[in-house]
């Protein structure tokens, strides 16, 4: 069984990912740290002197390495399943897609000092937020094969997530 989560910045992808992939007794993957190892470099360097297509074309042939594990839970980067030829690979290798939806109020308060990812660095943080996310809220919900209500805290969500899961495994 392969699992990938995705969702907007801030959703949780990656704490929920860790504590749910130690529950199941799987790996854990998270695309941008991934990356980051792959590059030798942070997300934000790489958009800072390699700019984002160059970033988007990394997540796309970081899915096939990532996903030749089983097993395995992997956090998609909030970017991810907006590219099609994303949503087929992780498809194409098994993947099952879950969105993690939680509330724009809460996903601001959760990014309102973020520092390191660098869509957010500008001044008009929180209307950029409402803006990029009514925008990519459709996306996620067709890009999902499941839709999570994951608003609470990431060892509640994880949980309910791993006894849902048990039923499949
Ligand atoms: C991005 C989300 C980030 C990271 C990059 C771009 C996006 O991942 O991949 O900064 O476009 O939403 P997280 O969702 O893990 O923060």
């Amino acid at each position: 069984m392969k699992i990938v989560l995705c969702g907007f910045m801030g959703c949780g992808k990656s704490s929920i990912g860790r504590r749910l992939a130690k529950r199941l007794g799987y790996k854990f993957a998270d695309m941008d740290r991934f990356i980051e190892a792959r590059e030798g470099m942070k997300i934000a360097e790489i958009f800072e002197t390699k700019g984002e297509d160059t970033f988007r074309a990394a997540e796309t042939s970081a899915i096939e390495s990532i996903m030749a594990e089983d097993n395995i839970v992997v956090a998609a980067g909030g970017g991810t399943v907006l590219r099609q030829e994303n949503i087929d690979e992780f498809h194409r290798c098994g993947g099952k897609i879950y969105f993690l939806d939680v509330p724009v109020a809460a996903l601001k308060e959760r990014l309102k000092n973020d520092r390191n990812r660098p869509l957010l660095q500008r001044p008009d943080r929180r209307e950029f937020i409402d803006k990029l996310h009514r925008e990519r809220y459709p996306k996620y919900v067709s890009a999902a094969d499941i839709v999570v209500d994951a608003a609470g805290p990431a060892v509640y969500i994880a949980r309910k997530m791993a006894e849902m899961l048990a039923e499949e495994i």
